[in-house]
């Protein structure tokens, strides 16, 4: 069979790698992919969101499955286009993934089906806005209800923070339309984690726990990435967390989805905020995270195809998971200067050397080729993943192999996986 994949970051990496370790793959394209990708699958010059065009190579080449990697085609409707066409696509429908692409549908939705998570308060005015905010005790959670690439939250630490995030969204419209709505949402403690499961829209088949690392420095201190590593399991969710999170999280995620009329069919990814056993939501995504997909994905045993198809085809009830009981740790390398400004085309050095690792494969997400040099062209540049019989062995794997990766401002955090260790 014939697969594409749509996306180019760290996470298609991941996919494609997986894909290909099924026998019943024959060739995969990755539109538009990266460097890393290159080495594997046949790079398309077509862009992520170029629905038509997509569409139109999986009919002319005859793909059989098509494989959404990103939140933006998804909430523009990729999988309903893919569908009236008749071509066969893994990702939820439009209507599903504004789970993801409005905060306050999202909002509500839990609150109607009793699903816990922030208090919360939306708004189309920014005076009514304000005037609310003035109301709220800091800290509190200024958020835009549309995509904004991962910067339409605001964790405001006074009034005066928060009132500015609100102008920045409804005023400025920093985000365009994405602004028009925002929520004002009660501040949460405790430790995050990622929860991801694949759902054909009524069986609910849950990914072991992984934890992201959302923020830039060391110690979960400076300004949130779209994540700087990985790791799965993660221990804070607990065997009893892990059937709270099922009972109270996802499965009446999933029924009340279909309740409303738009059912869920992809993975469904919940953020969760862990606080002394009690488990509450902070955000959906409607798609494998990154970097948490890279880590998973190197644990997953069961052949990703026959998983994907089973939910195309309302048959999930008949898979079972197979998991690598070892732990995976990912660390993300970036370029200097992420998440604000930083420069693509820097050379990267030592990359073979790091593949030759065992243990440890190297996921690329904002690389290029150049001539024969492969070279940065993203943010987030490379996901070093490694495997190990014990969480410290598997972190120790990753950064000894990049630690022979460098190029001119190469960043990368140093306590990936530290939360784990502290647990074990
Ligand atoms: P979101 O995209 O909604 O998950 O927000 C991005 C990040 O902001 C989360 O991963 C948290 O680190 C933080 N965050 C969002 N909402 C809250 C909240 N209600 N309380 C505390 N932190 C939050
Ligand atoms: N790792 C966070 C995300 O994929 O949204």
């Amino acid at each position: 069979m014939k697969i594409l994949v749509v996306g180019s970051g760290g996470r298609e990496h991941a996919l494609v790698w997986k894909l290909l370790q099924s026998p019943r793959v024959t060739k995969i394209f990755c539109a538009p992919g990266n460097a890393g990708i290159s080495g594997l699958a046949t790079c398309l010059k077509i862009s992520a969101t170029d629905i038509e065009a997509l569409a139109d190579f999986a009919q002319t080449e005859g793909v059989g499955l098509t494989v959404v990697g990103p939140e933006v085609p998804l909430s523009l409707g990729i999988v309903d286009y893919f569908e009236e066409k008749g071509l066969r696509v893994f990702g939820p429908r439009r209507n599903a993934a504004t789970l993801e692409g409005s905060k306050v549908f999202m909002k509500d939705l839990l609150e109607k089906y009793h699903i816990p998570s922030a208090f919360y308060a939306t708004f189309t005015d920014r005076e009514e806005a304000l005037c609310y905010v003035e109301k709220q005790a800091a800290p509190m959670v200024v958020k835009t209800d549309g995509l904004a690439a991962g910067k339409g939250v605001v964790v405001a630490q006074t009034i005066a923070e928060a009132k500015a995030a609100v102008d920045l969204f409804m005023k400025e419209k920093a985000f365009g339309e994405a602004g028009n709505r925002v929520v004002v949402e009660e501040f949460l403690r405790g430790e995050e984690a990622s929860f991801l499961a694949f759902t054909d829209g009524e069986t609910v088949l849950p990914l072991p726990s992984s934890q992201d690392h959302k923020a830039i420095f060391d110690g979960d201190k400076g300004p949130n990435t779209g994540g700087m590593g990985a790791y799965s399991p993660a221990p804070v969710v607990t065997e009893a967390l892990h059937r709270q999170v099922m009972e109270t999280v996802m499965l009446p995620t999933v029924k009340g989805l279909a309740a409303e009329g738009c059912p869920y069919k992809g993975v469904l990814y919940a953020g969760l905020m862990i606080d002394e056993g009690v488990v509450k939501v902070l955000e959906f995504n409607c798609r494998f995270g990154d970097p948490e997909a890279q880590p998973l994905l190197m644990r997953l045993k069961t052949d990703l195809v026959e998983i994907m198809e089973a939910v195309i085809d309302d048959r999930l009830a008949e898979i079972s998971l197979e998991i690598d009981p070892r732990p995976t740790v990912c660390v993300v390398m970036a370029a200097g200067g992420y998440p604000g400004k930083y420069e693509n085309g820097k050379v990267i050095q030592g990359l073979a050397k790091a593949g030759e690792h065992k243990d440890v494969v190297v996921f690329h997400a904002g690389t290029a080729l150049q001539g024969d040099a492969v070279v940065t062209n993203g943010g987030r540049v490379l996901g070093v993943t490694a495997i190990g019989e014990t969480v410290q062995e598997a972190i120790a794997k990753a950064y000894k192999a990049a630690a022979e990766i460098s190029w001119d401002g190469c960043y990368y955090r140093k306590d990936i996986g530290r939360k784990a260790l502290d647990r074990v």
